[in-house]
């Protein structure tokens, strides 16, 4: 969407309205914060401002979503070869993802619009903020996922919430399909992020990052790619906030696919992004296993503008990412696990340096896929194939980071055993 004040002004257009004032803006969001309305604390609708969206924001649909930490990950930084890495973590979102910075703000445009039903095609995410975001608005929500390819925690929430959830006995591409013809038949509201009004809202996590850096912008923003929504939407609030003089520059905006789902890289690699030739995807990282994304050129748009890059990770690589953010006390779903495994690859390939200050955008917290992350530490959730491609110091790493539970007898004695047994072990691997 463009506004008066986001559109570059051109001489024809015989000038533009009054763009908000910087400073009034930064003085107005801090001061809401103070603020007892729910509408003032939602991270996402104190900056309702850059997204005037709805006639009526007393009655927009909230709960009280954005407000995410930025957490200093050193260990993860030193790792990938950076001096400064932060995490924005999305997966502290009400519903467990960054999902609901979009879905406030077009289920609050449903809402008002008088619509009664509103659905979405999704890997998990999507529908788990659109069913609690839909109840909250009094509304009834429908559900299409693929059968048996997205995880527990996800399908739980959309039930929890009380959408009528579809399993399709397809992949996410033919849920989308199957839906674009549905909505064309019945008057259902779309949800899915070609939805102008979510990219609204999930452009809002770029004005709190910088606002979380008092107004510095990092060189880098790296985000995972899918349907490759968030990469585009962000990359709009950080050209809006350019625009309007709240920052004098944008961060480079880098995307990271599963290499078994990665149509933009290949595209990339290809021909720079003119086309894209759908693929069929195939990753762990559920939330991302898209082969035909929606938003790619929006996408494209972005990398172009900022000078971003686009790598992909193996799904060896994604586990270690996922293990070692974990590690760090952070934690988070697989699909967001890929930014740090592409940060490496873009340290190493020397694309971003060691000055650089960057932050990852985690996506979904680790809780929303739980079986992933038991299986790891495990040991049952890689392949033969999979763990031979690491290098040694990969599978050294994974060696490390596993933490099997202990299942032992309630016996005094046999504890105590296994706690003298670990702490030997401890010490020897710190004097080593
Ligand atoms: N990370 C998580 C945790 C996701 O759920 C998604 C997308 C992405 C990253 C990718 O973001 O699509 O904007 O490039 N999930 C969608 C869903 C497709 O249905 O929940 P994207």
């Amino acid at each position: 969407m463009v506004y008066p004040w986001s559109a570059v002004p051109s001489a024809s257009s015989g000038g533009t309205a009054m763009p908000p004032n910087p400073n009034a803006l930064r003085w107005l969001w801090q001061e809401r914060r103070t603020s007892t309305l729910s509408i003032d604390q939602s991270g996402v609708w104190r900056f309702r401002d850059l997204f005037p969206i709805v006639k009526d924001f007393e009655r927009v649909v909230t709960l009280r979503e954005g407000n995410t930490p930025l957490y200093e990950m050193p260990k993860c930084g030193a790792i990938a070869g950076v001096d400064w890495l932060l995490a924005k973590h999305q997966g502290m979102n009400p519903t467990g993802s960054f999902k609901d910075t979009g879905m406030t703000a077009a289920i609050s445009v449903a809402a008002e619009r008088g619509f009664e039903w509103v659905a979405c095609a999704s890997t998990g995410n999507t529908s788990a903020a659109m069913a609690a975001y839909a109840a909250r608005a009094g509304l009834r929500s429908i559900v299409f996922i693929p059968e048996g390819k997205i995880a527990w925690g996800k399908l739980s929430q959309s039930m929890d919430y009380g959408a009528l959830t579809i399993q399709l006995k397809t992949d996410f591409d033919g849920c989308v399909k199957i839906l674009t013809e549905l909505v064309k038949k019945f008057p259902i509201y779309l949800l899915n992020s070609v939805n102008p009004y979510r990219l609204e809202g999930q452009k809002t996590p770029a004005f709190e990052m910088v606002e979380q850096l008092e107004w510095q912008v990092p060189e880098h923003v790296i985000v995972p790619g899918g349907n490759l929504a968030n990469g585009a939407a962000l990359g709009k609030g950080f050209a809006e906030m350019k625009q309007l003089g709240l920052i004098s520059r944008v961060p480079k905006i880098s995307v990271v696919q599963a290499q078994g789902a990665n149509p933009l890289y290949r595209a990339m690699q290809a021909n720079g992004g003119d086309t894209l030739e759908p693929v069929v995807a195939e990753t762990r990282a559920s939330a991302i296993r898209i082969g035909n994304p929606a938003s790619w050129k929006k996408t494209v748009e972005v990398l172009r503008a900022t000078g971003g890059w686009v790598e992909q990770a193996t799904e060896q690589e994604i586990a270690l990412a996922k293990a070692q953010i974990g590690a760090e006390g952070i934690g988070c779903e697989p699909a967001s696990a890929v930014t740090l495994a592409g940060l490496k690859k873009l340290v190493a390939q020397g694309k971003i340096t060691r000055e650089e200050r960057v932050v990852i955008v985690l996506t979904g917290h680790t809780l929303k896929d739980s079986e992933y992350t038991i299986k790891y530490h495990r040991g049952e959730l890689l392949t033969a194939e999979e763990t031979a491609g690491a290098t040694a110091a990969e599978r050294e790493e994974h060696a490390g980071l596993r933490k099997p539970p202990v299942v032992l007898e309630a016996d005094m004695d046999v504890v105590l055993r296994e706690l003298e047994a670990q702490m030997a072990s401890s010490r020897v691997a710190e004097t080593v």
